[in-house]
């Protein structure tokens, strides 16, 4: 196949079909095992550039990591208060610079809409490390790439995508995504975080969608629970938040009413929802979707940046 993500945005994962995602899994098998020397040749000589102006521990660093893994340098900034967004700058004009000094961009945002603008006025690629609560592809990527690793495939799974439904950006990611395969995706949310109508209606009938308020009801049926964080930044009124705040949390007293292969994922960070008991099990897969988060990043970076990354492996 020819390589679909050559000079090309990262926007929404909605834009990528099936088979284009799964030439990402299959490049990044190969890049996982592919020798060290070998691998700094996808990015020799090429410059990532970070605009963050939301915090972010792994999607950053696992950028950075991803690109320094590849043979590439990065530069930018982890805060809009380390660049001249603070005095007044806007998005246009700090992406219309830092353009002038890399190959490609990574940018995360407050706003919906954000890195869809920036990827109109940069000549460069944009990848969005999420817009706002709208969404998260790479995170998708990720996500999908650790179900086919742990489950061998994503057909035929149910999963269940707990808490966080209305404002968690990788929540709307991952059933975009999922929808390109046939699953069963459980919403479990309290009633006030109820997925937006948005999801919905962008994947139509394409999948089998269910919302449920209390997990107990279909733990039986589960192969993967997708648990997510209650985005406080996000809600207008900390009273609200303090309503729904530890409405879910997975132990492994849940776990045991369920299958014995359900595993448990977490985009991260994690405040309350996964007991730490269950972090030394074979459930979790936390800490596997951090490092395939990696190899992911580095094969989309190297995607991105060479029309044919098979020909360098
Ligand atoms: C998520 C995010 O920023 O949307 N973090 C991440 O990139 N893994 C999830 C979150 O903040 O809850």
């Amino acid at each position: 196949m020819r390589n679909p993500f050559f000079d090309r945005d990262i926007i929404s994962i909605k834009d990528f079909s099936r088979s284009e995602l799964e030439y990402l899994f299959s490049l990044s098998n190969r890049m996982d095992s592919l020798d060290r020397e070998k691998r700094r040749n996808l990015g020799r000589g090429k410059i990532l550039g970070l605009l963050f102006f939301e915090p972010s521990t792994r999607t950053r660093l696992s950028f950075e990591a991803a690109m320094l893994s590849i043979g590439g340098n990065v530069l930018g900034f982890a805060h809009p208060r380390m660049s001249s967004v603070e005095k007044g700058e806007n998005l246009a004009d700090t992406v219309k610079t830092v353009e002038n000094y890399v190959d490609v961009m990574v940018l995360r945002h407050p706003m919906e809409g954000a890195n869809r603008f920036a990827a109109e006025v940069a000549s460069k690629p944009i990848i969005n490390a999420g817009s706002g609560t709208e969404e998260h592809p790479t995170q998708a990527m990720l996500d999908l790439y650790t179900i086919m690793k742990v489950k061998g495939r994503i057909d035929g799974l149910n999963i269940a995508i707990v808490g966080d439904l209305k404002y968690g950006r990788t929540v709307y990611s991952l059933i975009y995504g999922l929808s390109n395969y046939r699953t069963r995706i459980f919403l479990v949310s309290p009633p006030q975080l109820r997925v937006r109508e948005e999801a919905l209606f962008n994947i139509g009938d394409k999948i089998k969608v269910s919302e449920h308020g209390d997990i107990r009801e279909i733990i039986e049926d589960l192969d993967v629970i997708y648990a997510t964080r209650i985005q406080r930044e996000r809600f207008p009124d900390p009273h609200e938040y303090e309503k729904v705040k530890g409405s879910y949390v997975i132990d492994i007293d849940l776990l045991k009413s369920g299958k014995d292969d359900c595993i448990v994922m977490h985009p991260l960070p994690r405040v309350g929802e996964i007991k730490p008991e269950v972090d030394n099990t074979p459930r979790a897969k936390y800490f596997l979707q951090i490092y395939l988060g990696k190899v992911i990043r580095a094969t989309l970076l190297a995607s991105i940046l060479n029309p044919n990354p098979y020909a360098l492996f």
